[in-house]
């Protein structure tokens, strides 16, 4: 995982947070055992507080690898809640439905295909919106989401710092320079479109590879 954090700040984090549940704990080992870009605990942690925050009943995510996210936003949804979770790969969406199946709580629907196509297909309003798929994507997805979030919702974006894209790039990009990349331009333009909506409030937390939260207005 490329973590923006120093080792001291991960050290406190793990020492402060909140133990994850056991079965999070168990899905982190098995995402770090195969290099798999899970969001990580500090993030997941985050997560379910925002989704606390939001009063979340239902969540979208745009990618959702083998559930890891998911399972995190899933501890802060009531039982009659919902989370919809998005992937290319039929196989990741195998292992998520196997370790979800695991966990108490919302409903979970396990969508494969691309992530825009099957958010087109669903009605909000939804009280979180994760992006975490090609960042290329990430404004288009923003723009679709916008109108389907609730008042009070959130958007949260990964890999803000790192990741597919190095933060000293990214940070260049933001000032003016020329993006070293697709990746990296994606990632300027989405936290500056997202800075400078008047609809959303938003903040970037350097947990993880970077989050974005966007509260809607
Ligand atoms: C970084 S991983 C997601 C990790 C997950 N959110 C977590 O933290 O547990 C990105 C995933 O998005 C999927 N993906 C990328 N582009 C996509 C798209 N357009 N539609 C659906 N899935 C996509 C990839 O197959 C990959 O599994």
């Amino acid at each position: 995982m490329n973590d923006v954090l120093s080792d001291t700040v991960d050290a406190f984090l793990d020492a402060a947070n909140p133990e994850p549940p056991e079965l999070l704990q168990e899905m982190t080992a098995y995402g770090r055992e195969r290099d798999f870009p899970i969001v990580g605990p500090d993030v997941g942690q985050f997560f379910r507080v925002a989704a606390t925050l939001a009063g979340a009943e239902r969540v979208f995510e745009f990618g959702s690898g083998f559930g890891y996210s998911a399972a995190w936003f899933r501890t802060a949804l009531p039982a009659d809640g919902e989370i919809v979770l998005t992937d290319y790969e039929e196989s990741n969406l195998a292992t998520a439905r196997e370790f979800l199946g695991r966990q108490d709580g919302a409903t979970a629907r396990f969508e494969a295909g691309d992530a825009m196509e099957t958010f087109r297909r669903y009605d909000g309003p939804f009280d979180v919106v994760l992006l975490d798929h090609d960042k290329p994507q990430y404004v288009d997805a923003f723009e679709a989401a916008r109108g389907e979030v609730a008042d009070g919702g959130v958007v949260v974006a990964d890999n803000v710092m790192a990741g597919p894209v190095e933060l000293e790039n990214v940070t260049s990009a933001l000032e003016g320079g020329e993006p070293v990349d697709d990746q990296t331009a994606a990632i300027a333009e989405y936290v500056e479109h997202v800075r400078d909506d008047p609809g959303f409030e938003t903040a970037v937390v350097p947990l993880g590879e970077g989050v974005s939260i966007s509260v809607k207005r």
